[in-house]
């Protein structure tokens, strides 16, 4: 199929045919936005006004190829190489985990703990990623150290450069949580973690977009222990997490109390909760070390 001109219409009407089935209207239209946004240059609220433009054959060269990288299903995001995470951008590819809308609130939630008067903090995200999580808590808590641990040297060299993008000092270090002791031998204010929780059960109802295209190593967990993660890192706060310090999971919600369970019994903690998300799953813990 042809683009009948290089008005940006006419582009629109070629993504709407070539990417029907795969994405839904409202979809579509907000990659359809990102995409001239990133390619353009175009405010993507202005996006629908500027249909009439005509644009030069490169940026409709570079549109058309992402249309055909869109329709193998790889994520907007993986083409982009651009994530948006609380407003801020992100450098991402196949090798990190897209951040989520889940994850935003989470982050909410920690800021919503600390508030600004605390300050002077050590904290430290286990399962960094993208570095999303302490670049963006970096940026309001300035006089606290964050760092993020990763066992993806990968995802560590994408963390480093978004902190760098974002301006701020987070360290990065190479560490397998499952296979530690101590984390990094120091003690930690606030231990953060959005570890891999999801069933290879679970798959099967799972887009085939993330499924074919996010790292697994950042999704999956084995059947026969799927908190093992929270386990770990329950255990490690024994000696890592100071006294008063803050513990904060992202959970699968099919495993909340399981994790809420678990962490009662190690009875290090003076408070435990369990938090329902925007869309009302148990999806957070807090606890509060005694
Ligand atoms: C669900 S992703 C979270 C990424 C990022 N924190 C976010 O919220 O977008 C889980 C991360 O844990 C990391 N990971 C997996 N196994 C690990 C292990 N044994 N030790 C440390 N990190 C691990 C993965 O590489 C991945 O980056």
């Amino acid at each position: 199929m042809k683009i009948n001109s290089n008005k940006l219409d006419d582009l629109f009407k070629y993504y709407s045919l070539q990417l029907v089935g795969i994405y839904d209207k409202e979809e579509l239209n907000a990659i359809f936005e990102l995409v001239c946004e990133y390619y353009l240059g175009f405010n993507k609220l202005n996006v629908k006004s500027k249909l009439n433009a005509n644009i030069n054959q490169s940026e409709l060269i570079n549109i058309y190829n992402a249309c055909n990288e869109l329709k193998t299903g790889k994520p907007i995001q993986y083409i982009l190489k651009e994530a948006y995470f609380y407003n801020l951008k992100f450098y991402v590819d196949s090798s990190t985990l897209i951040p989520r809308p889940e994850t935003e609130e989470l982050v909410y939630l920690i800021k919503e703990t600390l508030t600004n008067e605390s300050q002077g903090l050590n904290v430290v995200d286990i399962g960094t990623g993208s570095g999303c999580i302490p670049i963006i808590l970096k940026k309001q808590f300035d006089n606290s150290r964050f760092c993020g641990i990763d066992i993806s040297d990968k995802a560590l060299e994408i963390a480093s450069s978004n902190a760098v993008l974002n301006n701020v000092d987070v360290e990065f270090f190479n560490c397998d949580i499952l296979n530690t002791t101590h984390i990094l031998n120091l003690k930690f204010d606030c231990i953060i973690s959005n570890p891999p929780y999801v069933l290879y059960s679970e798959a099967i109802n799972m887009d085939r977009r993330v499924l074919n295209f996010e790292p697994s190593l950042a999704l999956f967990v084995e059947e026969n222990d799927p908190i093992i993660f929270y386990k770990k890192i329950i255990d490690l706060c024994l000696n890592s997490l100071s006294e008063n310090g803050f513990l904060f999971f992202e959970l699968n919600p099919l495993f909340a109390n399981d994790v809420m369970n678990y962490a009662d019994s190690a009875n290090l903690f003076k408070t435990i909760e369990v938090i329902k998300d925007m869309s009302g799953k148990q999806r957070f813990l807090k606890a509060q070390k005694k």
